[in-house]
């Protein structure tokens, strides 16, 4: 399968426990992998008992896994820091401070954090060796995963503008009289190299995400978590993006036949209704069904974790990838 693996779905599914499960997996199957976590709340520091932070670090105790703990604000904080950086090298003193107020009131807006996550994923795939998998497990807005279907429409609006910088320059080089040196040239221009770094960037992830990775949803088997991830399928479908398959987590346990109390009549309603729901999800959702995993009575982590990835039907087995 792909090298890089991306697990969605909607706050609190389990897509974190599956990552790590799955990642856990590829790793005692023989491939260097590595598992990129951002959710602060609950997260790969949690599973594997151990701190984390924005640099992979071994897993203790799995031979061939590392982690690491992106924090989304970190992140929006680094990439607005970026962008200040380029933007100050090329505008006047004066509108500096102008910019820096832009880009305060930016930290907040809705995006922020998934387009400062979309290009820290990216940046892992580009740099993904010495791992043969990565295994991402995105941010419960879903909004990540949205958001790796856009490459091809920013690459396209990064064109227009490197066509409007264009024909600015143009207009300078055919102004400049006699022997003045225009004020923009083409030839170095650092709005240009910028544009066509972004576009390169682009361009790579597009290709990229299209035929270096796979997309599963993890879902609850409840009525929201469905229509959530009937939406997320058609959403990401829309985008070019294909969902591998689907991961069923905290089924309800049977009880033992001879149980009849109340908590066992109980546990019978509800497996019923959800091995329905699961029917519905076999007959009428494009992709496949590759886990049923059982609600356990504690966290998953430990000897646990091995369990969960035992019942993912997810091959670990890795095709290098055709982008690096
Ligand atoms: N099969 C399961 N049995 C019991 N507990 C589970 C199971 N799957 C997940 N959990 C627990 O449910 C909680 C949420 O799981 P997890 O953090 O993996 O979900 P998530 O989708 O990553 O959440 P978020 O959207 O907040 O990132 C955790 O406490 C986890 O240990
Ligand atoms: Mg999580």
């Amino acid at each position: 399968m792909e090298p890089f693996v991306f697990f969605g779905g909607k706050g609190g599914v389990g897509k974190t426990t599956v990552s790590c499960a799955y990642a856990q997996r590829c790793a005692r199957d023989g491939h260097r992998t590595l598992v990129v976590s951002t959710d602060p709340a609950h997260s790969v520091t949690d599973v594997f008992d151990q701190p984390f932070d924005d640099s992979p670090q071994p897993v203790a105790g799995i031979e061939g896994l590392d982690a690491v703990q992106i924090d989304p604000e970190d992140e929006v904080t680094r990439h607005l820091d970026e962008i200040r950086q380029n933007l100050s090298e090329q505008v006047s003193a004066a509108m500096v401070n102008e910019i820096n107020r832009q880009l305060e009131m930016a930290h907040g807006t809705p995006g922020a954090y998934e387009s400062a996550l979309f290009d820290r994923f990216v940046d892992v795939m580009r740099n993904a060796e010495p791992y043969e998998r990565v295994v991402f497990d995105t941010s419960p807005t879903g909004g990540t995963l949205r958001l790796l279907g856009l490459p091809e429409l920013l690459e396209g609006w990064i064109d227009r503008l490197m066509h409007k910088r264009r024909t600015s320059i143009d207009l300078f080089e055919k102004a400049a009289v006699g022997t003045n040196e225009p004020r923009r040239v083409m030839h170095g221009d650092p709005v240009l190299e910028r544009l066509q770094q972004r576009k390169e960037f682009f361009e790579f992830a597009g290709s990229a995400l299209d035929d270096d990775a796979a997309f599963f949803l993890v879902l609850n088997p409840d009525e929201l978590s469905l229509n959530e991830t009937e939406r997320a399928i058609d959403d990401l479908t829309e985008k070019g993006l294909d969902v591998r398959g689907l991961v069923a987590n905290k089924l309800t346990p049977s009880p033992d036949d001879n149980e009849n109390g109340r908590g066992a009549r109980y546990l019978r309603q509800r497996v019923e209704t959800e091995r329905e729901r699961l029917e519905t999800i076999r007959t009428d959702f494009e992709p496949p069904l590759v886990a049923e995993i059982g609600w356990r009575s504690s966290e998953i982590k430990g000897d646990l974790l091995d369990d969960v990835a035992d019942e993912l039907d997810i091959e670990t087995a890795v095709e290098p990838p055709t982008h690096v």
